[in-house]
């Protein structure tokens, strides 16, 4: 089994050699040189990060009344900011971080947004005592720690993983869209055309607000045409983002495009997945927070829907990572080590994870307290193939993910693959070396 290697290669990638890849210069030096300011703490807890949707909220809203059993006498704030993939969150973040105001904790992606943007920029404290102290070696595979870390200090703590390769499909749809016209793209298009053909306009739910649901078509069908080790090489300089599989990545979203709601550039992802609820669509592919959503939305696992590998990506798992960490100056700054605390406990991550849809960062959290396809997730990630996220800021710095982001935006209007896969090879030339 090749796990163990593909284990390693997925951390040098995302965790140590993190730091390398700079930011882009300014933005992260400009961030360097405001510094810290002093800590204090009060009788509240700000706690910023982007789940307001269905599920997600759900989640945070059960490790809150955790926080709350414990520091009763902390008012916690919700500074959520909606908008998936933190599109508008990220931006409000940054704003606030550079005017000196940082929230007592954040929400962040493990990996390159941690540690290639704030760590580097000198905004975190580093939790390592809280990490000893905690005991957390012992319950959070190492791999996980190591992309929260850089230097010898650990800059967060993981409180999930996700799957961002993920296809949903209704109940309703089993026959048409089953798991077995899902197992690689062209069963996958021929199946949605047949949907198509018996009379639903949008078998493929979409909502393309942000671009960032584009981004994570292009990285799951990278990972399908061209493998695992294809798409880790992309972010290694083992593989060449001029390669072919580019192309027919591209050429697979737009033939999924003909499949679509044609407003999807103005609806959000779980706005797609009660399109699938609704039954106006059959499928969405979206990460395993969609299934936080369908849950929140009494929609019963493996009964009325289900949930696989998106098509072509069997054997795979794109690492999606939510993590918390402590900003230097955050104002109450003894809340918020309670606050991570509560984040890598397996109180919290056992309430948490059920609702958000994720699996659990700590390997001590029993499988039974989860529906039957997170059982299965959790299964096929112990032996999975391990791809980092680029919609979801593991695998590349802020500016290519962003960057590419805006790219999606385009080639979903212009559907024009050739200038799409150019403009791609000068976004990793500029932001990957
Ligand atoms: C991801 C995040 C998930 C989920 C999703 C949709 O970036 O990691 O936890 O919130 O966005 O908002």
């Amino acid at each position: 089994m090749k796990a163990n290697w593909t284990r390693r290669e997925f951390v040098q990638r995302v965790g140590t050699a993190a730091g390398v890849l700079a930011l882009g210069g300014t933005f992260a030096e400009f961030l360097a040189a405001c510094g810290g300011s002093a800590t204090t703490s009060g009788s509240k807890l700000e706690i910023f990060s982007w789940w307001t949707a269905g599920g997600e909220a759900d989640g945070l809203a059960e490790m809150f009344k955790i926080y709350k059993a414990k520091y009763p006498s902390v008012a916690i704030q919700n500074a959520a900011v909606a908008g998936g993939a933190g599109s508008n969150a990220k931006a409000v973040l940054a704003t606030r971080m550079q005017g000196g105001k940082p929230p007592d904790s954040f929400q962040v992606h493990a990996g390159q947004e941690l540690v290639s943007t704030w760590v580097k920029a000198s905004k975190m404290e580093p939790i390592t005592a809280i990490w000893a102290s905690e005991g957390w070696d012992a319950v959070i595979p190492k791999d996980l720690k190591t992309i929260v870390s850089s230097g010898t200090d650990v800059w967060s703590v993981p409180v999930n993983v996700h799957r961002g390769n993920s296809l949903w499909v209704s109940a309703k749809a089993a026959s048409a869209v089953s798991a077995t016209t899902t197992n690689n793209l062209d069963n996958f298009l021929s199946a949605l055309g047949t949907a198509k053909a018996a009379g639903m306009q949008a078998p493929l739910a979409l909502g393309s607000k942000g671009n960032w649901q584009v981004t994570m078509l292009f990285e799951n069908n990278l990972v399908a045409v061209g493998g695992a080790d294809f798409y880790r090489g992309l972010f290694t300089g083992k593989s060449s983002w001029t390669d072919n599989n580019i192309k027919t990545a591209l050429n697979y979203i737009s033939r999924m495009l003909n499949y679509v709601n044609s407003d999807h550039a103005t609806i959000d992802w779980d706005q797609a997945a009660g399109r699938v609820q609704a039954g106006t669509s059959v499928a969405t592919i979206m990460g395993d927070w969609a299934k936080g959503y369908f849950t929140a939305n009494n929609w019963k696992p493996d009964t009325d829907f289900t949930g696989i590998p998106s098509p072509g990506t069997t054997g795979t798992y794109m690492i999606v990572c939510d993590t918390f960490g402590v900003p230097k100056g955050a104002p109450d700054h003894d809340n918020a080590v309670n606050w991570v605390k509560v984040c890598g406990s397996k109180d919290g991550q056992a309430a948490f994870n059920p609702k958000k849809g994720s699996i659990p960062a700590r390997t001590d959290v029993p499988a039974s307290l989860f529906d039957s396809i997170a059982q299965r997730f959790m299964g096929e990630f112990k032996n999975a193939s391990l791809t980092p996220s680029i919609a979801h800021g593991s695998a590349a710095p802020e500016a290519f993910a962003s960057g590419l982001n805006d790219e999606m935006g385009q080639f979903v209007q212009q559907k024009n693959v050739n200038a799409s896969a150019t403009n791609i090879a000068k976004l990793a030339a500029q932001f990957l070396q």
